[in-house]
């Protein structure tokens, strides 16, 4: 038995006789002492530590008082609870195996994650994070017990013995930094010994936290363990510290941190104070932890891992240290305070108007028109990708009108039209982009003279030369009567109409300079882009432009110039569309029945190819929409909508040539024996016109039909939808409908036996069948090919009785199969009728049903067919058009191709993964079956769910379908290109790594 096995046996005797404990005992890591964890027999899990061998009896004196102050006086604290031995004591003394004396005490297990193991960090756990610990600092403030417990090194209200340990540091770049760190600390010593101390935790890092997972995958803080380092500081320094550690992990970043931040100001408000040094506090922390690691990393000089820390570190520390004033401005922000110290102040001089601003440009601007460039502008018209004529002309004015009349654009304008690299927080389509403009746009003519407001210095001047930048830039420094400083930008002028040297001051009404070319501004139509600002840029960095998801920030560090123009702000300010609002309008007004997708719905303002936006201009890749068939948007229906609606959109009680164009290019596409076209306006029409035409052919009414299948939402359609009908309120199964199994691979199942038992019954009543009715390839029973065979012998079989075979080819034909235009044409059967809906309009409601001569001809006895928008010029058109585009742009190939790369793809994550258990389909009509285990295949519904909403987190959305909801559905627009299925493939790998799917279900 090796040492560790008698130390454990040995010990568990110990926590038997003192406790009354026993169980399973588990070895956990740990540097110095002995950890335990004991599972008894009843499921109850406790940690049992051996203190090290110089432990002193204060410091776990210190770390029970006040663990037990705090848990009787908040139970609900997310901290450890200490279990009492029989002697009631908390803590008890015991020889070890060498006779020495050792500390044991029993600690109830929390059950979790450490967050340093976590991933995705989201911004709600770290609000929760937040307000908890804020509720422990709260709680602590109460804790009044005299406690001694040994010094420590972390007391950050005494970092300065770092000092004499710089020499201990390789890197002398580190430690100019490090005394840059400390100078600075030194500088609010003062104020921080002035603030009230408490006992504080003091070692918030993110191994001392735990986080559990609710049973929809969000995620809490389920612990705050480790008291050990407890210190009597201002609660100000458990902020910092919980902060630095944030900070420096990888994938938390600023914004993740902001939001801790939020959660703790909710619950224990920061004073303006304590955000004063909480930056300073912040990196102080983070220059003793770096200190402290390269002491210990003496011993280990060589090693590489302390070399590339310690350059990581550096780099990290030089980008904090220099964007001080910015992290302060984002902490007071999110505390709700101006984002500057005089903010307010700044502001209120501005909007006063006391000062008499000169005006900017010679021309008044009282009448001038307000543009839109928003997401409802369609420029440009690929909102990746603005085009040279689309920026040269945004306000769409003709050059005569551009030279007489003056156009001003939106401040806080969500816009598609900055596309350059520079814009992208990230590489994907899909990825963060700056999208909300923060000034006003001036459209003046070429040349205009533009003015400084105010006398300022000027502080930067730069010919920013890239394409879609700002061209010749100039920024002024101005100053309250206070001695507020505030910013005014000036971006796109001709840089050779900049006169002046940078630092030189300009008074005010002074020349800056002149609106410059699309050659010298960036590319754009000629304009000043005007911005304020209360703060520097960060690194001299002065975003024009932001990312939806920092509005907030931005929209106070950058308010509206509308003042200094002398133009009303209200009327110039975009006015954003509440999300909010529209749920709770579609609440009142709409059935609760109408369901909106994913947890966080999604607005959508715009569609391009595969590629959704929302209100803010954020963008999604669409892989779950199977209605546009050839790309949302496409210009080439587009146009032809807009032509033809200005020419005529009439019934089909008159003639157009639309009609036969139609009729005769969606009649080339099938076998010959389809010679007859009905058109109507949906999937669900088309179905219930279906079963009207089969039931009329052959008198009959009985149907059999797959088990989930769903064919619309008419009364007809419904009545042979089992997804529907079956439902806990659903209408039932009436008499003559008949349900088979649908056929399943995966899970085994074939119905053929069924289908000869159904006709056998059938006939045995006295009866005769109507037909069958199925979607080729089920899809909302779980996007499935039936196995080869099976509906070959059921058409067979329904055929012979009498019946009609209706393919309901809604979500499968037109091309999505690759190398199959029907879903028929793969499974190699003949259909009676074949239903066509969604795709043929591309988002136009139209809807079709393509059948023989002869069942044509029994459906006219004599009763008229008519729809009123069905076959409407305009949709007959459309549809053409979808079915030409197909055919031009090769998307069947393309669904092919892309098929066969996202294929490969989901097969490799299925190999390497516990949770997928199926991988079906063909061209771009795939479904992924998630499950929980290999043998039972127990259906993974949760787990499903929360990979449909982290994609959507990411910006990717697919769908879930099927009986128990577990089948990702993905569906795209045809127009799907390589990058993004390699994106989506990449976000679904990573969503199959987070903690949730690995730990928490
Ligand atoms: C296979 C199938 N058939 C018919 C329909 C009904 O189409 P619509 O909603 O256009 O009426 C749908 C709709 O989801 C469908 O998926």
């Amino acid at each position: 038995m090796d040492n560790i096995e008698t130390e454990k046996i040995y010990w568990a005797q110990v926590v038997s006789d003192r406790w009354n404990l026993s169980g399973q005992y588990k070895i956990l890591n740990s540097e110095f002492d002995f950890n335990f964890e004991l599972i008894q027999s009843n499921g109850s899990k406790f940690i049992v530590k051996i203190m090290r061998l110089d432990c002193e009896k204060s410091f776990l004196d210190a770390q029970v008082s006040i663990l037990e102050f705090l848990k009787k006086d908040q139970s609900e604290l997310p901290i450890p609870k200490i279990i009492k031995s029989v002697s009631g004591n908390s803590y008890e003394l015991a020889a070890d195996l060498n006779n020495y004396e050792r500390i044991i005490w029993v600690l109830e297990k929390i059950e979790g994650i450490m967050l340093s193991n976590v991933s995705p960090i989201s911004k709600n756990l770290m609000l929760d994070l937040g307000k908890k610990v804020a509720s422990l600092d709260l709680a602590s403030k109460k804790f009044t017990a005299d406690i001694d417990p040994p010094s420590n090194k972390w007391d950050l209200t005494k970092p300065l013995w770092i000092r004499d340990n710089i020499p201990e540091i390789l890197d002398p770049e580190l430690e100019l930094i490090i005394n840059e760190i400390l100078d600075d600390f030194l500088n609010i010593s003062d104020r921080l010994n002035h603030l009230p101390h408490y006992w504080i935790h003091n070692d918030l890092n993110d191994q001392n936290l735990l986080v559990g997972f609710l049973s929809n995958g969000q995620a809490f803080l389920s612990g705050i363990l480790d008291f050990g380092d407890l210190s009597k500081s201002p609660t100000i320094c458990n902020v910092a510290i919980c902060s630095a550690y944030l900070l420096i992990l990888p994938g938390i970043g600023l914004n993740l941190q902001l939001e801790f931040l939020r959660g703790y100001h909710s619950i224990n408000p920061i004073s303006e104070e304590e955000l004063d040094i909480l930056f300073t506090l912040i990196i102080t922390r983070l220059a003793v932890s770096y200190v402290n690691s390269s002491i210990m990393a003496k011993d280990k000089p060589d090693d590489p891992y302390v070399i590339i820390s310690q350059r990581d570190s550096k780099n990290f520390l030089w980008h904090m240290v220099k964007g001080k004033n910015f992290f302060t401005a984002r902490f007071r922000n999110i505390c709700d305070l101006p984002p500057v110290k005089g903010g307010s102040e700044v502001i209120e001089y501005l909007n006063q108007g006391k000062v008499g601003f000169h005006p900017i440009i010679r021309q008044p601007l009282k009448d001038a028109k307000i543009i839109s460039l928003d997401l409802e502008s369609i420029i440009p018209i690929d909102p990746h990708s603005i085009t040279q004529s689309e920026a040269i002309n945004l306000t769409g004015r003709s050059e005569l009108e551009s030279q007489r009349s003056i156009n001003l654009g939106k401040y806080l304008e969500p816009r598609l039209i900055y596309t350059a690299e520079d814009f992208r927080l990230g590489a994907g389509k899909n990825s963060d982009r700056r999208t909300i403009h923060l000034g006003i746009d001036v459209f003046a003519p070429l040349g205009t003279e533009i003015f400084t407001p105010l006398e300022g210095d000027v502080i930067h001047s730069e010919f920013c030369d890239k394409p879609l930048d700002y061209g010749g830039f100039v920024v002024i420094e101005h100053r309250t009567p206070n001695g507020i400083s505030f910013f005014s930008l000036f971006g796109h002028l001709d840089p050779k109409s900049l006169r002046f040297k940078v630092g030189e001051r300009l008074g005010k009404g002074d020349l800056i300079g002149k609106i410059g070319s699309a050659s010298v501004n960036g590319g754009w139509e000629p304009h000043l882009h005007l911005q304020l600002a209360l703060g520097l840029g960060q690194e001299n960095n002065w975003p024009g432009v932001c990312n939806p998801d920092d509005i907030k920030f931005w929209s106070q560090y950058c308010p509206n110039p509308a003042t200094l123009l002398g133009i009303n702000p209200g009327a110039i300010t975009f006015r954003k569309i509440d999300k909010n609002h529209l749920i709770q309008n579609r609440i009142k007004s709409f059935a609760g029945n109408l369901k909106l997708s994913y947890k966080d719905p999604i607005l959508i303002m715009r569609g391009f190819k595969n590629y959704l936006f929302d209100e803010s201009g954020r963008c999604y890749l669409d892989f779950y929409n199977n209605v546009p068939h050839v790309g949302h948007s496409h210009p080439r229906i587009a146009s032809l909508v807009n032509k033809q609606l200005r020419l005529i959109n009439s019934n089909t009680r008159y003639l157009h040539p639309s009609q036969k164009k139609l009729s005769e290019n969606l009649l080339s596409k099938f076998p010959s024996s389809f010679e007859v076209v009905f058109l109507v306006n949906s999937g669900s029409e088309a179905n219930e016109l279906a079963l009207r035409l089969a039931k009329t052919y052959t008198g009959n009414k009985d149907f059999v039909t797959f088990d989930h299948g769903y064919h619309g939402n008419t009364n007809a359609a419904i009545e042979v939808s089992p997804y529907k009908f079956k439902k806990p309120n659903g209408i039932g199964k009436q008499d003559w409908v008949h349900v088979i199994d649908c056929p399943n691979e995966f899970r085994d199942v074939d119905p053929r036996y069924q289908i000869t038992k159904i006709l056998n019954d059938i006939q045995a009543q006295g009866r005769s069948l109507g037909g069958f009715i199925s979607e080729t390839f089920p899809s909302v029973a779980g996007q499935i090919i039936p196995q080869p065979g099976i509906l070959q012998h059921i058409y067979e079989e329904v055929k012979v009785a009498g019946g009609v075979c209706i393919a309901d080819e809604v979500q499968t034909g037109l091309g999505r199969l690759g190398g199959y235009y029907f879903g028929f044409e793969q499974q190699k059967i003949l259909p009676d009728i074949v239903v066509l809906g969604k795709p043929i309009g591309n988002g136009h409601p139209i809807g079709a049903v393509v059948t023989t001569q002869e069942i044509a001809k029994a459906f006219n006895n004599g009763i008229e067919f008519f729809s009123t928008f069905g076959g409407s010029d305009l949709s007959c058109l459309i549809a053409n058009e979808v079915l030409e585009i197909v055919d031009d742009e090769m998307l069947g190939e393309n669904a092919k191709q892309m098929g066969s790369f996202l294929e490969k793809g989901l097969v490799a994550l299925k190999l390497g993964s516990s949770l997928i258990g199926d991988v079906r389909g063909m061209g771009l009509f795939w479904g992924v079956e998630i499950i929980r285990n290999f043998e039972t295949k127990e259906p993974g519904t949760s787990e499903a769910n929360y990979i449909c909403n982290r994609l959507r987190d990411k910006r990717i959305l697919v769908g879930l379908e099927g009986p128990y909801e577990n089948i990702l559905k993905i569906r795209p627009p045809l127009s799907l290109i390589h990058d993004d299925v390699k994106i989506f493939l990449s976000a679904f790998a990573d969503v199959l790594e987070e903690s949730y799917l690995r730990n928490g279900t």
